[in-house]
């Protein structure tokens, strides 16, 4: 059963008033008013035509140097970037849960979860069920009462933990990781491993994407590997991370 069909997929960044120095409103006003257009349009094409096929119960990780475009790419999927060319076809809706996932920084970690919870579609009472559960995961209570405590409170680590803990908490058709693990420590990360398998069992597709080779050989049997916005590999994990290391002289 495919969830995810990419098909020729090009995405195209548009980058307006690069370089003129005279990216302010009053300038962009100005041109308004005068009809003139805008100077500069810089165009970043970031996906350069790809296409793979994801199926139900895969836990696919995404590899590439910085910048060949995996972020870009997982935003595609869910539907937050539009294709220039090519297509995007899912099945159920695709949860993106990255690095910077909308959390509010001045509400405590507990009102996050509970306005989280919402956001993913839970109905409150499922929430309140689910409220203890997703905080034990975090650990955020291990070192005191810190749930209580505004989200700035919180390290990077302690705040990707909390992320992952609520967006883990729901069955999803199709989950999105980037690189929210990265921040953890290690007991954190076996501990989200183990959810991201048991997250696959419950049936939907996983994407993971990391520069830590290790997390994706734990949780993955499949890789897809970008390099300036192209697929240069999809193929079994150890056959594309031997090929990922060679290359990158590891
Ligand atoms: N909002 C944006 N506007 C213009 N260009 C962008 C934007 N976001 C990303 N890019 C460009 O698109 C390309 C791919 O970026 P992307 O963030 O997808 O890379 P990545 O593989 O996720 O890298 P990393 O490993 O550093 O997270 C890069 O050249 C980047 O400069
Ligand atoms: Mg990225």
């Amino acid at each position: 059963m495919p969830t995810v069909i990419v098909d020729d997929l090009h995405i195209v960044y548009r980058v307006h008033g690069a370089g003129s120095g005279k990216g302010s409103a009053t300038a962009a006003l100005s041109r308004i008013v005068q009809r003139r257009n805008s100077p500069s349009v810089r165009e970043v094409h970031a996906v350069r035509g790809v296409s793979f096929v994801a199926y139900r119960g895969e836990a696919i990780g995404l590899i590439g140097s910085n910048g060949s475009g995996k972020s870009t790419m997982l935003k595609a999927i869910a539907g937050l970037l539009p294709a220039e060319r090519g297509k995007v076809y899912t099945d159920g809706q695709p949860s993106l849960l990255g690095v910077n996932a909308a959390l509010m920084n001045d509400l405590t970690g507990e009102r996050n979860v509970i306005l989280g919870g919402l956001a993913m579609g839970m109905s409150y009472p499922e929430v309140r069920e689910k409220y203890q559960d997703i905080v034990d995961f975090s650990g955020i209570n291990e070192k005191g009462d810190f749930i209580s405590l505004p989200m700035r409170t919180y390290s990077s680590g302690m705040a990707a933990r909390l992320r992952f803990s609520i967006a883990a908490a729901k069955r999803h058709d199709v989950l999105m990781i980037d690189e929210a693990l990265a921040t953890g420590d290690r007991s954190f990360q076996k501990r989200s491993e183990a959810r991201i398998r048991e997250l696959r069992k419950e049936a939907g597709t996983v994407f993971l994407v990391s520069h830590n080779n290790k997390s994706i050989r734990d949780t993955c049997e499949r890789v897809l590997w970008l390099e300036k916005g192209e697929l240069l590999m999809d193929g079994p994990t150890e056959e594309v991370l031997r090929a990922y290391e060679e290359h990158t002289g590891k």
